[in-house]
C-alpha cells in the first residue's frame, strides 16, 4: 500500500493527488477522506474495480455503494430525470454529507456491482476539497464505501484505514482526521416525500426546510438478523441488516433520565465486569470523566456538543478494541437533531443492549 501523507505543500499535495487519481484509472482501491469518514474508492464504471473494493473490505455483494461525484453534471450519466425537489436537495445540501437515492438510468455507463443489482443508485458529492480533487482527477465517478473491513466501526483518521487494509488496497491519502465523523444522511425522495434510510449529520429538520413531508424509513431498533417487518412500498437501504461499527468487546449502553442513575447504574456493571476479570472500558461525556473507576475511561466529546460525540465516537470505540477492552458500558447522548444518528450507531455497536434506568 502506497501511503502519502498530505501536508502544507501543495505541489507535494497535488503530486499525490494526480498519482492516487492514475491508479483509480487503472482499476485500483484507494482510500481517501471525506468530511464524513474515510471512504474506499474505485472507478464506479468498470467492474473489475468495483470488486477490487468489494474483495478488500470483505463486504457483501448484495450491499450497494454510493458513487461519488465532484460536479452536478455527473448526473446526466447516472440518472434519467431529476424533480423539483430534489434539485433544491442537491442545491441546498450539496457538497456535503447527504446521499440520495435516485432511478438509475437505463443505459448508465456503471458496473452493476455498484448497485448490487438495484434499480437505483446512490449518489453524493463530498464536502472535501481532497476527495473532490480526487474525482476530478480521475475523471469517472467514484464508487466508494466506508474505508473499514466490514462490520468495524467506519474510519475518521488514515491510521484507522491502515489498521484495517494495509497491504489490501493501492494507495492511501492521509488528509488528517475527518470532522463529521459519521456517515452521510441517506434519503430517497418520492413525489415531494423524503424517506430518511440512514440518519446522518443532515437532520431531519434541515431537510424540512425545503419540504415538510420527511419520514423515517430504517430499522430503528436494529435487531442484527436481517428481518424486517417493512411493506414493499417502503424503501429501505440493503445495508441496515448487516452488523456494524462494533468494536470487539461486549458495548452496554445506560440510558435514563437522571444522570445520577446512570452513572451508578454503569460503576456496578464496570464493578461486576472486573469481578469476572474482565478488562472494563467507560464511554462518557468530558464532564464525567472523573467519576468512573474502570481500566480505559474515553470520552466522546461534551454533553452539550453533538458534533464533538460524533466526531470522536469511531476512534473510542477503536481505542477500546487496541486497548483489549472486553466488557463496555456507555452513557447515551440525546437523540435530538444529530443525536438521533450517533445514537444509531451507539446502538448497532452494541447490537443493540441498551439498559433503561
Ligand atoms: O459518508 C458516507 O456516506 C461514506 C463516505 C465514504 O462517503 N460512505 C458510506 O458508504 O458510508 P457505505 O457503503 O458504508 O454505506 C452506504 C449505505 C449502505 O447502507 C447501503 O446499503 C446504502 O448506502 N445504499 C447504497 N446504495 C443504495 C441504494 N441504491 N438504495 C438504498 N440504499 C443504498
Ligand atoms: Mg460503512
Amino acid at each position: 500500500t502506497m501511503y502519502w501523507e498530505l501536508s502544507e505543500d501543495t505541489k507535494k499535495n497535488n503530486e499525490f493527488i494526480q498519482k492516487a487519481a492514475f491508479e483509480i484509472r487503472k482499476g485500483n482501491v484507494i482510500g481517501f477522506p471525506t468530511e464524513t469518514v474515510y471512504g474506499l474508492g474505485a472507478d464506479a464504471t468498470s467492474t473489475e474495480a468495483v470488486s477490487n473494493i468489494f474483495n478488500a473490505k470483505g463486504r457483501p455483494s448484495d450491499n450497494p455503494l454510493i458513487v461519488h461525484i465532484s460536479n452536478k453534471g455527473q448526473l446526466q450519466d447516472l440518472v434519467d430525470s431529476i424533480s423539483e425537489t430534489t434539485n433544491l436537495i442537491m442545491d441546498r445540501f450539496w457538497p456535503g454529507p447527504l446521499t440520495i437515492i435516485f432511478p438509475i438510468k437505463k443505459d448508465s455507463n456503471l458496473s452493476e456491482k455498484v448497485t448490487a443489482g438495484l434499480d437505483t443508485v446512490a449518489v453524493r458529492m463530498p464536502n472535501h476539497p481532497i476527495a473532490l480533487s480526487l474525482i476530478k482527477e480521475a475523471g469517472c465517478p467514484i464508487a466508494a464505501p466506508s474505508a473499514n473491513r466490514s462490520g468495524k466501526p467506519s474510519p475518521t483518521e488514515a491510521k484507522h484505514v491502515k489498521e484495517d487494509l494495509d497491504g489490501r488496497i493501492r494507495g492511501l491519502i492521509d488528509g488528517g482526521a475527518t470532522g463529521v465523523g459519521i456517515e452521510s444522511t441517506v434519503i430517497q425522495i418520492k413525489d415531494d416525500n423524503i424517506y430518511i434510510l440512514r440518519p446522518g449529520s443532515i437532520t431531519e429538520s434541515q431537510l424540512q426546510e425545503i419540504t415538510p413531508s420527511v419520514e423515517f424509513s430504517y430499522e430503528r431498533e436494529n435487531s442484527n438478523q436481517g428481518n424486517t417487518s417493512y411493506d414493499e412500498q417502503t424503501p429501505i437501504s440493503p445495508g441496515v441488516k448487516y452488523k456494524h461499527y462494533a468494536p470487539n468487546g461486549s458495548l452496554t449502553i445506560i440510558k435514563g433520565n437522571e444522570e445520577k442513575k446512570v452513572k451508578k447504574c454503569i460503576q456496578i456493571g464496570v464493578n461486576e465486569a472486573i469481578e469476572r476479570g474482565e478488562k472494563t472500558g467507560v464511554l462518557t461525556f468530558t464532564e464525567n470523566k472523573s467519576e468512573y473507576n474502570a481500566d480505559v475511561v474515553l470520552t466522546y466529546g461534551s454533553r452539550n456538543r453533538i458534533d464533538e460525540t460524533a466526531h470522536e465516537l469511531y476512534a473510542a470505540l477503536r481505542l477500546f478494541d487496541e486497548k483489549k477492552v472486553t466488557s463496555i458500558f456507555a452513557e447515551a447522548c440525546s437523540e435530538e437533531g444529530m443525536g438521533l444518528a450517533v445514537m444509531n450507531r451507539l446502538k448497532k455497536a452494541a447490537g443493540n443492549q441498551v439498559v433503561q434506568v
